[in-house]
């Protein structure tokens, strides 16, 4: 049977580009509502540090109107642990934050940040919230998550997406590896970072992987296509990905 891989779209550069000139247009949780319709399962947002895209009140606009499951990407602070424990979002994906930085750059640390992310990880999956760890395919970091006791890992597709010829094939073989382990250790695995129309097939094929996160592309190519077909041929690009791999 052709397992279901879940679409979840990156609503921040909808807010990258109405922060550009101020005031409300356009509007990310519109865009939301349109990615909705347009058959994505769920919503993603990282509301950052410096608030560079996605404002609180968008988080808290998301959390009102939204019909399918919101996922916050949040770095590990107490600010943030605070705004999430009172929306209590469907899932929180833990992610590295550099103020520096253009976006998120590679995987947690989680090996390193054992003692730092294990209260974040009690206190989120507390109030309900699946918890996600966003990290470099990595064996160490996946035990590490396992031991930690989240539930999910995200992988970080961002070198795959990014390599080319023998490095991409290499990347991928690290990626197909890494979801095989968090499949042993009993950890849901997502996948995220970089993936466009080009890319998504082979990272759709890998079995283990049941969730897609991604944003940029999908915005970016919406000038071009609109959101809703972008967003529709993305979904189909998917299902043809998946119904390969089951084949
Ligand atoms: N997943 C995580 C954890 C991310 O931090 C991001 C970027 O915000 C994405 C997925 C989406 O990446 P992209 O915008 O490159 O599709």
């Amino acid at each position: 049977m052709t397992r279901y891989l879940r679409l979840g779209v990156n609503i921040d550069h909808v807010a990258t580009i109405r922060n550009a000139r101020g005031g409300g247009h356009p509007d990310p949780v519109k865009a939301a509502k349109v990615a909705e319709q347009a058959g994505a399962d769920g919503i993603t947002a990282h509301l950052r540090e410096d608030r560079r895209h996605i404002s609180d009140d968008d988080i808290t606009r998301l959390t009102e109107e939204l019909t399918v499951p919101l996922n916050l990407e949040m770095a590990a602070t107490d600010e943030m642990l605070d705004i999430a424990l009172r929306h209590k979002p469907h899932a929180a994906c833990l992610v590295p934050e550099k103020r520096e930085e253009v976006t998120t750059e590679g995987g947690l640390d989680v090996v390193g940040g054992h003692n730092h992310l294990a209260p974040y990880v009690r206190q989120l999956a507390e109030v309900g919230s699946r918890v996600s760890m966003f990290i470099d395919p990595d064996i160490d970091q996946l035990e590490a998550c396992a031991q930690i006791g989240a539930p999910v890992v995200e992988l970080h597709v961002g070198a795959y997406c990014e390599a080319r010829q023998v490095e991409r094939v290499r990347e991928f073989e690290r990626l197909r590896t890494a979801a095989e382990a968090a499949d042993r250790l009993g950890l849901e695995c997502h996948a995220g970072h970089g993936i466009t129309f080009d890319t998504v097939g082979p990272i759709a094929e890998i079995t283990n992987v049941v969730e897609l996160n991604i944003g940029h592309f999908l915005i970016g190519e919406a000038i071009f296509g609109g959101l809703e077909s972008t967003i529709k041929r993305m979904r189909s690009l998917m299902d043809r990905a998946t119904a390969k791999a089951s084949a």
